[in-house]
């Protein structure tokens, strides 16, 4: 008798650096505030598209292209990428997969962001700068869901692989890389602090 794990939805955690890079990720953080402030457009979008939050994705969405900073965050994160891509063993040359879109969440109280994908790209993830204790985590669906026809529910301790939606907790200094396809969410901030995180897209440039 055997059983296999077929078409896995893989992900990838890490901590950005050894030592939790929290020196870098104060001076992340600061910026972010410094960008929410300035970029008028973004807060405009925000209102109408984030409610209760701010999300420069539609104004300031390449940020590694307009800050040293978050250039310096790019060489931290594309190694963790290399990684997950080898993974996966996708066939295509790593240099075809470029950082193309890089943006910053901040989530006050109540905040949230229902399920979506990041269509047009091909490995997705998220940092995060600032986790209050106890705030949401990024909240994935099973992929299959959209396909069952008839599935009973599974048992509230079932195996992490046999559950139909995972939260993974967002801790400060930590990242997580997905496949783009993978719907996810964040659930309200029930907190009294901001939840403030970077989101980032890499797409297949040929
Ligand atoms: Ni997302």
């Amino acid at each position: 008798m055997s059983i296999q794990q077929l078409f896995p939805s893989t992900i990838y955690l890490s901590s950005l650096t050894p030592g939790g890079a929290k020196k870098f990720n104060e001076e992340m953080l600061k910026e972010a505030y410094q960008i929410q402030r300035s970029d008028i457009a973004g807060q405009k979008w925000s209102k109408k598209n984030y409610p209760g939050g701010y999300t420069s994705y539609a104004s300031m969405n390449r940020l590694h292209e307009f800050s040293s900073t978050f250039a310096e965050f790019k060489k931290k994160l594309d190694p963790h990428v290399i990684s997950f891509f080898k993974e996966l063993e996708m066939d295509i040359p790593f240099k075809e997969l470029k950082l193309t879109d890089l943006w910053i969440n901040i989530m006050p109280k109540l905040a949230a962001h229902s399920m979506h994908i990041h269509p047009l790209s091909i490995i997705s993830g998220t940092y995060y700068l600032k986790t209050p204790k106890n705030c949401s985590g990024l909240k994935f669906e099973d992929p299959k869901l959209l396909s069952l026809m008839g599935s009973p529910p599974r048992k509230t301790k079932a195996k992490i692989e046999n559950q139909r939606f995972i939260s993974i907790p967002a801790k400060a200094g930590h990242l997580i890389l997905f496949e783009s396809y993978m719907r996810h969410e964040v659930s309200p901030n029930l907190t009294s602090q901001d939840r403030v995180s970077l989101s980032f897209n890499y797409d297949w440039v040929r």
